[in-house]
């Protein structure tokens, strides 16, 4: 089954044809960071505007990097929600009208399963069942993953998300937009000993997470210290905030007697934490998949592959409707 993909949740155009005999043969994707950098957030109605200039030249991109012809096409999937309502219109109308024009179906895909299931985009995917650590710029949740639709929450954040926090963290301390990939390099300069940041609900005996103490922990440190020792600050920040991460990851995988962790969203490009995590779990046996690096932050790659998987089954038809807000456990199981 050939499934073209397109993603258009948030600052990211992505399009990509999965196969599902030969796996992924292309993928294309143009980020807005630079757009939205000179407002220190995302503007949603530029990115939807961008959306749409973009969409078309990367759908043509990828199909004529493949060698396929739309005529091959059997199935359109797109980003139905969460996300910016008008950015998601975008993906939605344009994929829509593309499968309805070439009368295959279309499907539309939860942002966060394309997430949570990226990592099997891979040569050696993990076998259900799974524990997945899903860490993005909005979301920061632990699930027990036992197949496709088949999502236990185990917990999740109370207040700010994992990227929210390194993206928060990275403004107080002079750092562009999103401010993660910023702040982990100024981090690797750092002496992560120099200064203690508290490790948030660490000890909770739940699975769920608190970053916006961390945040105000930050900034008291920063009015104490100045900007000066920024680079110990952000190593700081790291090691608590992925301190957490880990062990709540492995705690959430020894309650449900996982033996395989994945780890899926824009944090889960974090070097320190990709070196913790692995290092930490190998210890307690268990294996961590992560996606390529290229496929932790938005794109359209795991678009194809969630919507290949539920293509397999007939799709109701939906017509345009987006789901700006969409809880993960809504999804039927494939
Ligand atoms: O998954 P994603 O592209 O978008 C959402 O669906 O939210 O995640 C973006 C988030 C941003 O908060 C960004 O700062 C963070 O992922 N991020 C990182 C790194 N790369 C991206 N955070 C820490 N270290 C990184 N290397
Ligand atoms: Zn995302």
């Amino acid at each position: 089954m050939l499934v073209l993909g397109v993603e258009s949740s948030c600052d990211e155009t992505g399009v990509a044809l999965y196969d599902s005999t030969h796996g992924l043969l292309a993928h294309a994707l143009h980020s807005q960071i630079a757009m939205h950098n000179a407002y220190g957030g995302v503007v949603p109605e530029l990115a939807s505007r961008d959306h749409i200039r973009r969409v078309l030249p990367l759908t043509r991109q990828v199909m004529r990097e493949s060698g396929r012809t739309l005529s091959d096409l059997d199935g359109i999937a797109y980003t139905q929600g969460p996300g910016l309502a008008g950015a998601l219109l975008v993906g939605a109308g344009m994929a829509r009208a593309l499968a309805y024009a070439l009368d295959i179906p279309a499907v539309g895909v939860h942002h966060l399963e394309g997430h949570m299931l990226s990592p099997l985009i891979s040569d050696v995917p993990p076998e259900f069942p799974f524990v997945a650590l899903l860490v993005s710029g909005g979301h920061t949740q632990l699930m027990l993953v036992s197949g496709v639709g088949r999502y236990t929450l185990l917990g999740e954040t109370l207040d700010d998300a994992a990227g929210e926090a390194f993206d928060k963290t990275a403004q107080l301390l002079g750092l562009g937009y999103p401010g993660g990939p910023a702040l982990s390099q100024l981090a690797a300069a750092g002496d992560a000993a120099r200064f203690t940041l508290p490790r948030p609900m660490l000890n909770s005996g739940d699975f769920d997470f608190s970053f916006s103490g961390l945040k105000t922990a930050v900034l008291t440190l920063v009015r104490k210290q100045g900007l000066e020792q920024a680079a110990d600050i952000a190593a700081a920040f790291q090691a608590a905030a992925v301190d957490v991460l880990v062990g709540k990851s492995l705690a959430a995988c020894a309650h449900s007697g996982a033996s395989r962790l994945v780890v899926a969203g824009g944090v889960g490009a974090n070097a320190h934490l990709r070196h913790r995590l692995t290092r930490a779990a190998a210890e307690r046996g268990i294996t961590v998949f992560y996606p390529r690096l290229e496929f932790c932050t938005d794109n359209g790659a795991m678009i194809a592959y969630a919507g290949a998987q539920r293509l397999v089954h007939p799709q109701p038809d939906l017509g345009f409707a987006v789901k700006p807000r969409w809880e993960l456990s809504m999804l039927d199981a494939v």
